[in-house]
């Protein structure tokens, strides 16, 4: 890592929430270098731009296959020289040339308490099975989908008769505060991932860290 501390860049999709609680916690240790998309108007790349944070996107109709597309997408990263990349609502698969660059370099956040609930509409396919608990999870990417050695998860009790719309803010109250800490870990050398094992404070982790919604305020 530079001296100037961690280089980050974030990919994303949409909203920018998780994003918007990344640039808020960032210190000495870690920046946010650059945000990238795959979407011209994502909100993501209007937030960053308010914070005077570049932003670039990649848009997959410009491309001939997912190859190229993944290929542009990674020489754009590329250029920011980032220590570290978050997926944060990156809502492509990725293929080999962008995660290959990156391994052990790169982190995603996941609306659910992985194992469980990969994929999509997380909040409706909680709630429909009746689950009692529900959360995030932060873990390193491989090319599996929402897949990689689990680092943290923000785990939550759900509420009889929850709506979906309150069980997904609770839900992202707990990545904004989850995320944040990850990459303070990552940034603060104590996070690295070696040969498919997490390392945390030199130690493995057998099973991610979990903090509970209580403790998140
Ligand atoms: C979050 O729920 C994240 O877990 C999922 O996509 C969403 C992104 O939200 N992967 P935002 O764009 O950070 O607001």
């Amino acid at each position: 890592m530079k001296d100037s501390g961690c280089r980050i860049v974030i990919l994303g999709s949409g909203r920018g929430s998780n994003f918007e609680a990344l640039a808020a916690a960032a210190n000495a240790d870690w920046r946010i270098v650059a945000v990238g998309s795959d979407q011209r108007n994502a909100p993501l790349l209007a937030k960053a731009a308010r914070r005077s944070i570049p932003g670039f996107y990649r848009e997959p109709a410009a491309y001939p296959n997912r190859e190229a597309h993944d290929a542009a997408l990674a020489a754009a990263l590329k250029t920011y020289a980032p220590d570290l990349v978050l997926l944060a609502g990156y809502l492509r698969l990725l293929g080999p040339a962008m995660i290959e660059p990156w391994t052990e370099r790169l982190l995603n956040i996941h609306p659910s308490l992985l194992p469980a609930w990969p994929g999509l509409h997380t909040h409706e396919r909680v709630l429909a099975a009746g689950d009692r608990e529900h959360g995030a999870t932060v873990h390193f990417v491989t090319p599996e989908l929402d897949c990689g050695p689990r680092i943290i998860q923000g785990r939550l009790t759900v509420h009889p008769g929850e709506s979906v719309s309150i069980l997904a803010a609770r839900v992202l109250r707990l990545e904004h505060y989850i995320y944040p800490t990850a990459v303070g870990w990552y940034a603060g050398n104590r996070l690295k991932l070696e040969k498919d094992r997490v390392i945390l404070d030199d130690r493995p982790l057998i099973n991610p860290v979990v903090i509970e919604e209580t403790a998140c305020v």
